[in-house]
């Protein structure tokens, strides 16, 4: 059974390998460091299966409205639900939320409007390949 738990410090190997694996250098790869400082300052929520990380999702919880910053599923989870769990987590504990998505990830942008994510505007060049950038909010009627 898939497993959500805050994670903690001795995940921040297994959370790098995978954050490796999914991001190149055109999508800032979260380095150990920065694990360790979102693991206690933030909200990082890993998806576990079988004893391995198989996902993550990172808030950054000191905005007015929260952001998320981070969500990755191993290569070899996607397709399974992991995301979708990771999203309906952080939907159930936060009602106001943000993030910034890369115009081209279609299937990330799928997975936000399925729980009420909105494009509120889109933001050009934003990624260093030159790539816009849609931020999307919830409960935007709200703000
Ligand atoms: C985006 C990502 C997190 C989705 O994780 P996942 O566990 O594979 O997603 P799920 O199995 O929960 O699928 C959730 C929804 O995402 C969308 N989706 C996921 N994979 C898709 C694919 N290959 N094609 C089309 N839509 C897809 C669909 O809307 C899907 O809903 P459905 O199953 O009802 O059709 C994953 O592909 C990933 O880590 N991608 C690389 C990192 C990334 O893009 N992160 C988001 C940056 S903001």
């Amino acid at each position: 059974m898939l497993n959500l738990q805050q994670a903690n410090l001795s995940d921040i190997s297994e959370l790098c390998e995978l954050e490796n694996s999914v991001f190149d250098e055109f999508n800032f790869p979260l380095s150990k460091a920065n694990f360790r400082y979102h693991i206690q300052k933030n909200y990082l929520i890993k998806a576990v299966y079988d004893e391995q990380i198989w996902g993550y999702i990172l808030v950054l919880i000191k905005f007015k409205v929260p952001r998320i910053y981070s969500l990755a599923v191993s290569n070899k989870a996607r397709g399974k639900g992991v995301g979708k769990a990771l999203i309906q987590k952080v939907c159930d504990d936060f009602v106001r939320l943000r993030l910034e998505v890369r115009a081209d990830n279609q299937n990330a942008i799928s997975l936000y409007e399925k729980f009420g994510f909105k494009t509120q505007k889109i933001i050009k060049n934003y990624y260093p390949d030159s790539c816009d950038a849609l931020e999307m909010t919830k409960a935007q009627d709200a703000f």
